[in-house]
């Protein structure tokens, strides 16, 4: 197998793999020890079998070239390439664990699709999840998470379960949030007791036991009504909707002429408006983690999200996600129930294309103190995905259209997704017709109760669709 003038270069690199693996293992925080470290020794190695390959098939007497002789025989050069190949690949991945992600909310949605991006790049994933049965039913256990992800039951209110989920964790993304904007303008203790109240007891946990950084999920809602614009191209910053006081009112803004005003992809630096509950403490989420993470050593980044959607939402929830309600409504034979006109527009994101911008933020150089758009970049109406939906299920439906809005809805929010896309590399990769077709797929499989009659009629008794 080896030439005898090899043994020595063989025995070196043989050593210094070990001499990683050891070195990953023993240290406190494995995450310190620099990947660029196994990416420059993967690189100098590839490159110089590459040097090799080149002057064996150039020079006729190959053995008498310095650079041959520092090298292995070629069956232990392609068993070196299989290795250095394989390691790119998932299962060897997961013994290079680089770090400890605690995931809050990991067993929700979003965090189960985040939690198996994690674990294919080789981190070590733990969840805390209280299992809210509003989302998870009345079930016990975590269900469609990936069994290597160690979970801990417990609420992100309290401290023990926190510190216990916490031990060891080098990396937080946080998710833990109550997510329904209607719901919000009435349960609002609840709403600004998690999603603000959890974040503040998870802050003050992580000053007495700092990870390296921090990623909060925010929300495109923070932004209250997107960017737009008039028909001479002026862009409007500030636009507030205001209630309709007659049913021949137009939904859309207007510009200071009456003509309706174009929404336009937002950008990070718009300003936000904050229109409902929700909202409000989501950019409360978001600055409590960009105001402490700096000022504990820590990196936070903020992720703005747009409307994610894909198998396993939950679709008995009926303050979830709009496509996931328009699903549980068709399979139970139910047309889609749209709020105002349907022409609002926003944009719809695949879960893993989340997911993708989560792994890409949580080691990215340039990602701390940064705020990031998260979208597909490409915008819809309700009335259109609600159309497309029932094609994709198969089920032809005539959507009813409610003529009225949902207190704190604001009309259009559409994603601009340059900057993720420029600086951490993000490309959203699932088209909208295979995403819908998935979903339709994975629906028809389950068993959804549609609870929006229920959750519409608890609305307009408190006055919040008008
Ligand atoms: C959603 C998320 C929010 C997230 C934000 C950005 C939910 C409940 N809300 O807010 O957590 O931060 O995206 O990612 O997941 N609609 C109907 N019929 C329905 C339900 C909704 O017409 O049965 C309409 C709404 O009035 C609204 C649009 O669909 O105009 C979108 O509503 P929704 O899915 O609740 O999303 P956002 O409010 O945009």
């Amino acid at each position: 197998m080896f030439r005898s003038d090899s043994v020595p270069v063989t025995l070196v690199f043989a050593a210094e793999r070990l001499n990683y693996l050891v070195e990953v293992r023993n240290k406190d925080d494995p995450s310190e020890f620099p990947e660029r470290n196994l990416k420059l020794v993967k690189g100098i190695y590839g490159a110089a079998l590459v040097w090799r390959g080149l002057l064996q098939s150039l020079l006729p007497d190959w053995n008498m070239c310095m650079f041959c002789v520092a090298f292995p025989a070629w069956e232990w050069a392609l068993v070196s390439c299989l290795i250095y190949w394989r390691l790119d690949q998932k299962p060897i991945g997961r013994y290079f664990v680089t770090d400890t992600i605690l995931i809050t909310g990991g067993a929700g949605f979003i965090g189960r699709y985040v939690a198996r991006a994690c674990l294919e790049r080789g981190h070590k994933v733990r969840v805390l999840d209280s299992l809210i049965e509003q989302v998870h039913g009345d079930r016990t256990q975590t269900e469609g998470l990936d069994p290597d992800v160690e979970v801990v039951v417990g609420d992100v209110r309290d401290e023990a379960a926190l510190l216990r989920a916490l031990k060891g964790a080098t990396k937080v993304i946080h998710l833990a949030a109550e997510v329904g904007v209607g719901q919000s303008m009435y349960a609002v203790d609840r709403y600004v007791s998690v999603n603000d109240y959890g974040t503040a007891v998870l802050f003050q946990q992580l000053i007495d036991n700092p990870v390296k950084r921090v990623l909060v999920a925010s929300s495109m809602s923070i932004y209250g009504e997107g960017l737009y614009q008039d028909a001479g191209g002026r862009i409007y910053e500030d636009v507030i909707r205001k209630p309709r006081i007659s049913a021949d009112e137009p939904w859309d803004p207007l510009d200071d002429q009456g003509r309706p005003l174009v929404p336009v992809p937002t950008p990070e630096w718009k300003k936000p408006a904050l229109a409902s509950v929700y909202a409000l403490s989501k950019y409360v989420q978001e600055r409590l983690t960009l105001t402490l993470c700096p000022a504990y050593g820590m990196e936070g980044v903020a992720l703005r999200l747009w409307n994610a959607y894909g198998p396993g939402q939950a679709l008995s929830n009926p303050y979830t996600g709009v496509l996931a309600i328009f699903a549980s409504r068709l399979h139970n034979g139910q047309p889609p129930m749209i709020f105002e006109d349907g022409q609002q527009r926003r944009d719809f994101v695949h879960v893993e294309d989340v997911a993708q911008a989560f792994v890409l933020a949580l080691d990215h150089e340039k990602a701390p103190g940064g705020v990031y758009n998260v979208g597909s970049g490409q915008d819809r109406t309700v009335s259109e995905v609600a159309e497309l939906l029932s094609q994709a299920m198969n089920r032809p439906m005539t959507p009813e259209i409610a003529g009225k809005a949902r207190i704190g809805d604001i009309r259009h929010c559409i994603a601009d997704i340059g900057k993720i896309q420029q600086e951490l590399g993000y490309k959203p990769r699932k088209n909208f017709a295979e995403g819908l077709a998935e979903l339709a797929d994975w629906v028809a499989k389950q068993e959804a109760k549609d609870l929006v009659n229920e959750a519409r009629k608890e609305l307009e008794a408190r006055g919040l669709v008008a």
